[in-house]
């Protein structure tokens, strides 16, 4: 139940380093874990849901050592090597750790119980349970309406060809990973192309798959190779201070080792649009890792106008919504969010989350069943605010105080900050 109190930023200047991508952490982790040998990850990143899947691999036999603060070195069990946990295992808040670990578990040949905090508890898993259910799999959750835990029987999987009906980089994934032990070849087709990590690491380690518009195919695989790798830093982090140095007067910040994997960028494309200016300077980097594309990004101030974010976009800025809403309400003009269902089933409901704490800070704000209208204006009003036990409200509120006028504001229940980003309020320090 930490409080966060903030006042407008003394200076944007110099640079920041976000810390290591979190979806990639946890797909690291996973795959590694299942491969033959040894895998060593840098700039992995040790916020606590990541913990969480590093913790749930520990439990079932995997060895992980920590050489440094941000690295991992990865004794893979070998692809059917890992022992059946002798307890529950703890997901905490994070929905990547529970989707993702089910897939794979799904295929094995013993049983699992997956629980989670408070949060997690009320977040939707049929998503998953009916796809792995007609791959075979013997996965129920808690209640009728599919929220966790998750009581997982494994046994032997087929591939099927599913169509989701959400963008969900999370159901992706947890089908890809228990197709790899099903027999047959698996294929997920999306509404929409939602984060493609999964897939484009998956050949690192030496798996098959093909990629056809939004549809992926997995096949089965009998063995995983280890990978070296240093992740990208993740752009959902960066996204806060790219926003603050957009909108700070005479800011100019440069966000270093970034990661830009195209469907993921949708923020850059968004505050582009509205007028930011945003340089990615890819030239220090030489090599993709995983194929996975970086650069340095480079952020001067500039004056916004409205926009609207809708459609395909949202999957690819589904986690910068917030701070995008307070970029809006800096902007000249009314944006518009739409299409963004998804935000009332995240960590918290981020759709009323977010009306709520803006009209505290005197932006007028329509909510709407899948998004909102936003009537820009030229100061946000420091105010009392509170995160609703969700990192990314608590984050984009920070740096809406940062931006606020008048008095300090605060920001209450932050601890959850720690689920993703642990170094972010050393970060917010350079510019207080
Ligand atoms: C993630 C996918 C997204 C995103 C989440 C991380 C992932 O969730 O919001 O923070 O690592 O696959 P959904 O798959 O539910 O859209």
């Amino acid at each position: 139940m930490e409080l966060i109190e903030i006042a407008k930023a003394r200076s944007v200047s110099g640079t920041a380093v976000p810390s290591g991508d979190k979806s990639l952490s946890h797909r690291v982790l996973i795959l590694s874990a299942i491969a033959d040998g040894v895998s060593t990850i840098t700039n992995f990143l040790p916020s606590e849901d990541c913990l969480c899947t590093e913790r749930a691999l520990r439990q079932m036999g995997v060895r992980i050592e920590r050489p440094g603060r941000t690295t991992r070195r990865v004794h893979g069990v070998g692809f059917r090597g890992l022992h059946p946990p002798q307890t529950d295992l703890w997901m905490g808040n994070s929905g990547t750790s529970m989707r993702l670990l089910a897939g794979l578990l799904a295929g094995q040949n013993f049983k699992s119980l997956l629980k989670g905090d408070e949060s997690l508890q009320k977040r939707p898993m049929k998503r998953i349970v009916l796809p792995l259910t007609m791959m075979g799999a013997e996965v129920s959750s808690g209640n009728k309406q599919g929220n966790p835990p998750l009581y997982i029987s494994g046994r032997s999987l087929r591939g099927v060809h599913y169509t989701s009906p959400v963008a969900s980089a999370q159901v992706k994934s947890c089908l890809l990973l228990a197709g790899l032990y099903a027999e047959g070849k698996t294929t997920v087709t999306e509404p929409a192309k939602s984060r493609d990590h999964t897939e484009r690491i998956l050949p690192a380690y030496g798996a098959e798959v093909e990629i056809e518009g939004n549809s992926v195919t997995v096949h089965p695989a009998q063995s995983l190779h280890p990978v070296n790798a240093e992740l990208p830093g993740d752009i959902s982090s960066a996204a806060y201070f790219i926003v603050l140095a957009t909108l700070f007067p005479g800011a100019q910040l440069r966000i270093k080792n970034v990661g830009v994997n195209p469907t993921r960028t949708g923020a850059l494309d968004v505050l582009s649009r509205m007028g930011a200016n945003v340089e990615i300077d890819s030239s220090p980097y030489g090599e993709q890792p995983l194929g996975e594309p970086r650069g340095d990004l480079i952020v001067r101030s500039a004056s916004l106008s409205a926009t609207t974010i809708g459609g395909d976009e949202i999957p690819r800025c589904i986690d910068e919504i917030p701070i995008l809403a307070i970029a809006a309400s800096l902007a000249r003009g009314t944006s518009v969010i739409k299409n963004a269902q998804e935000l009332r089933v995240k960590e918290c409901d981020r759709i009323k989350a977010l009306a709520t704490n803006l009209r505290k800070m005197a932006v007028a704000v329509q909510e709407k069943e899948d998004g909102l209208i936003i009537q820009g204006r030229h100061a946000l009003t420091a105010a009392n605010v509170h995160s609703f036990g969700d990192h990314r409200i608590a984050m984009a509120f920070v740096i809406a105080g940062l931006l606020a006028e008048r008095a300090a504001s605060t920001v209450a229940n932050t601890a959850c900050i720690k689920t993703s980003f642990p170094d972010f309020e050393e970060i917010v320090s350079q510019f207080r």
